[in-house]
C-alpha cells in the first residue's frame, strides 16, 4: 500500500426493511456507493463500506400491519430479501447488518447519552393523543385526518403520504383513531428534543467549508435548512424502536427513540460491529477519529436533511462542539461527513416508482432476466446523478446493445479472438509505430482522467471517458484492419498486442462500474484469481440475541489496481465467450406489457 493510502468510509443509506428493493431505490444509495468504493480500493485506499437495513419506526410498523405480521417478523423477512438484492448487485459491503442488533441499540444509546450529557437533548411537554375509551396512548400512525398543509383526506398523524410532509397528530384537521374511529383526546405528554438551533453556527461553518466540493444542489438545499432550525422531537409514541436510555424511560413500552435518530447512528454502530467481527474491536477508530480519514454518504435526495443537518449536528453535539460546548462522549470525538453525495430521483417510463401502484421493477426480477453489469452500466451512464431521470426500457435496450455489446463486448471479443486464433497466446509487441504508441498512451492517461471523475462521484463522466477509450480502440482496429495484412505478420502482431493492452486497461477502467464482467475479461486474458471480489451472505451470531444474516466480503484479495499494467506476452489465450447478451427489441414491448398488466 502506498504512503498516500487513506482511510475512507463509504456510507450508503440504510434501506427500510419494508419491502424488496426496486431500481429507483438502488440507483440512489447503492450503485453509486459501490462504484466509488471499488475505485477507492483500486487506488490503494483503505475503504470501509458499512450499512444495513433500517428496521424501526412507522415505515416498518405500517407495512407489518398491512401484511398482518409483527414488526419483527416483517423486518426479518425483508432484511434477508434486501441483503439478497444487494448481493445480486455486487455491492461490496464490508458489513451490511441491521438496526435490530444489541450492538446497534447500545451504540445509539451511547450517542444519546453523550448528547444529553452535553445539554443538546432536553425534554419537552407536548400534546399527545390518547384513546378516550381505553385511556391508552395512540401512536401517531394510528391517527388519521385531513392534512393541514395540502388538504389530503387520508393523512396520518406522523406524515402525509400525499404531500410528503412530516406532521404532528395535533395539527391534523378532524383527527380520528384508525383503530375504532373515535376522536382522539390530546393530553400532555413528554418527548425528547434535539436542540438543533444550538448547532446553527457550527453547521454553517461546516457547510460553508464544503463549497465547491459537494454537488451544488445538495449544498444549496443543506444551507437553506440553516435559515430556520427548530428543536426536533427525537422520541415517538411507538413501541417499536430503541428504548430511551434514561431512568424512568428505559422501560416505557409506549415511547421509543425516533427511527431517524437511531438509523443515522447505524453508520457508526456498524463500523463498531465490523471492527469486533474483524478481531480488532478498536479498528473502527481509524475511520472515525483519524483527522485525515474521509467519509462519503450516498443516498437519494429525500435523505439530505438527515445526513447534511441532523447527523452532523448529532456528531458535533456528541463531540461537544455546539453553542453549549461540552466534552466528547466516552468513545472520543467522531468525524463529521466529508461529503453527502445525494442523487436525484429515478422515474419509470415517466411515472414515479410505486410499489403499491405496481409501477415498479424489483431488483430481483431484473437480475433474473438481465446481466447485473447491464444495469450497473445504465445507472452509471444514465442514472439520476444531477437531475431527475427517467428509466425507459427502450433506453436500456439501446444502451445495452449499442454501447455495452457493440463497443466494449465487441472490442474484447475481436481482439482476444484474433490473438487466440493467430497465436494461441498474447503476442510480443514487436516494433510499435506512432499510431500504436498514441493509442497506448491515450489509454494509460485515461486512468488519471477517469479517476479524477470517480473521486468526485461523477460517474457519468467517468464511464463516458472509459467508453471513449474503448471506442478509440475499436476505431484503431478498423483502421489498422489486421485481417487485411496477411503478408505482414509482424505488423499484425503489433496491432493485436496493442489492442490487447488497451483491452486490459479498459477492463481496469471499467472495474468500478462493471466488476463481474471485468472479472471475466481478466480471465479471458489469462489472468488467475480474484480480480474484483463479490460480497457473500453469511449468518452470524451475537451474544444475547438471535442469529442474523450479513453481507461481507474479502476485498483484500482483489488483484484490481488503478493503473495500466503491462500484459505478458506468452500467456495462453483461448476463443472467448461473449461478455454480454444482446437484447432483442421485443424486450421493450414485453416489459412494457408487464408493467401495464400488473
Ligand atoms: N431508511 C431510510 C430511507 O429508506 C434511509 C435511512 S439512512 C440512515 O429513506 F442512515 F438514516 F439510516
Ligand atoms: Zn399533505
Amino acid at each position: 500500500m502506498s504512503s498516500s493510502s487513506r482511510h475512507i468510509l463509504t456510507a450508503p443509506a440504510w434501506p427500510y426493511a419494508n419491502g424488496p428493493r426496486h431500481l429507483g431505490h438502488v440507483s440512489g444509495f447503492a450503485l453509486p456507493a459501490d462504484m466509488f468504493s471499488r475505485y477507492q480500493r483500486m487506488a490503494g485506499n483503505q475503504v470501509l463500506m458499512v450499512s444495513g437495513t433500517d428496521e424501526h419506526g412507522t415505515p416498518i410498523q405500517v407495512q407489518a400491519d398491512k401484511e398482518g405480521v409483527s414488526a419483527r417478523e416483517l423486518a426479518d423477512r425483508y432484511n434477508l430479501a434486501i441483503a439478497e438484492d444487494l448481493r445480486g448487485l455486487g455491492m461490496s459491503y464490508d458489513l451490511f447488518t441491521r438496526t435490530t442488533t444489541r450492538n446497534h441499540y447500545a451504540v445509539v444509546q451511547e450517542i444519546f447519552k453523550g448528547l444529553y450529557d452535553n445539554g443538546y437533548i432536553f425534554p419537552k411537554t407536548t400534546m399527545g393523543a390518547i384513546s378516550p375509551s381505553t385511556g391508552r396512548t395512540l401512536p401517531d400512525r394510528y391517527i388519521e385526518g385531513t392534512c393541514p398543509i395540502c388538504g389530503y383526506d387520508g393523512a396520518r398523524g406522523d406524515q402525509c403520504d400525499n404531500c410528503g410532509n412530516q406532521l404532528d397528530p395535533i395539527d391534523l384537521i378532524n383527527p380520528v383513531s384508525r383503530i375504532n374511529g373515535e376522536k382522539p383526546k390530546f393530553v400532555e405528554t413528554e418527548h425528547f428534543m434535539l436542540d438543533l438551533p444550538a448547532f446553527t453556527e457550527v453547521l454553517s461553518r461546516y457547510l460553508k467549508g464544503k463549497q465547491g466540493q459537494w454537488r451544488p444542489n445538495v449544498l444549496k438545499f443543506a444551507l437553506n435548512l440553516l435559515d430556520d432550525l427548530q428543536p426536533r422531537a427525537i422520541s415517538r409514541d411507538l413501541d417499536w424502536g430503541v428504548p430511551i436510555p434514561l431512568d424512568g424511560w428505559r422501560e416505557n413500552q409506549a415511547k421509543k427513540l425516533y427511527v431517524w435518530f437511531d438509523a443515522v447512528v447505524g453508520y457508526f454502530s456498524a463500523s463498531v460491529e465490523w471492527a469486533r467481527r474483524s478481531g480488532d474491536p478498536e479498528a473502527w477508530r481509524a475511520w472515525w477519529q483519524d483527522p485525515d480519514a474521509l467519509s462519503y454518504y450516498f443516498m437519494g435526495k429525500d435523505n439530505i436533511v438527515f445526513h447534511a443537518e441532523i447527523w452532523p449536528a448529532m456528531l458535533l453535539g456528541y463531540d461537544g462542539q455546539g453553542d453549549k460546548g461540552g466534552t466528547p462522549g466516552s468513545l472520543g470525538a467522531l468525524n463529521v461527513p466529508t461529503e453527502v453525495v445525494s442523487s436525484e430521483f429515478l422515474t419509470m417510463e415517466g411515472r414515479k416508482f410505486s410499489s403499491s401502484r405496481q409501477v415498479v421493477i424489483y431488483v430481483k426480477d431484473f437480475l433474473e432476466r438481465y446481466d447485473v453489469d447491464a444495469l450497473r452500466y445504465y445507472i452509471a451512464v444514465a442514472g439520476p446523478e444531477n437531475n431527475d431521470t427517467d428509466f425507459t426500457w427502450s433506453g436500456f435496450v439501446r444502451r445495452n446493445n449499442d454501447e455495452l455489446v457493440a463497443a466494449w463486448g465487441n472490442l474484447v471479443n475481436r481482439s482476444v479472438n484474433m490473438a487466440a486464433k493467430n497465436y494461441g497466446a498474447i503476442p510480443e509487441a514487436g516494433d510499435l509505430n506512432d499510431t500504436d504508441r498514441a493509442l497506448l498512451a491515450r489509454s494509460r492517461e485515461a486512468f488519471g482522467k477517469v479517476g479524477a471523475e470517480l473521486e468526485r462521484s461523477r460517474f457519468k463522466n467517468g464511464i463516458t471517458e472509459a467508453l471513449e477509450v474503448v471506442r478509440d480502440a475499436n476505431r484503431y482496429l478498423s483502421d489498422q484492419a489486421p485481417w487485411k495484412l496477411k503478408d505482414d505478420p509482424a505488423r499484425v502482431q503489433s496491432i493485436l498486442y496493442t489492442a490487447l493492452q488497451v483491452v486490459d486497461d479498459a477492463k481496469s477502467l471499467l472495474t468500478p462500474f462493471l466488476p463481474s464482467s471485468s472479472q471475466k475479461v481478466h480471465e479471458l486474458l489469462g489472468g488467475e484469481g480474484v480480480w474484483a471480489a463479490q460480497p457473500r451472505l453469511e449468518t452470524v451470531s451475537e451474544e444475547g440475541g438471535p442469529d442474523y444474516p450479513i453481507l461481507t466480503g474479502d476485498y483484500t484479495v482483489e488483484k484490481a489496481v488503478w493503473e495500466s499494467r503491462p500484459i505478458t506476452p506468452g500467456v495462453p489465450l483461448s476463443k472467448p465467450t461473449p461478455l454480454f447478451t444482446k437484447l432483442d427489441d421485443s424486450v421493450v414491448e414485453e416489459e412494457l406489457a408487464r408493467l401495464e398488466g400488473k
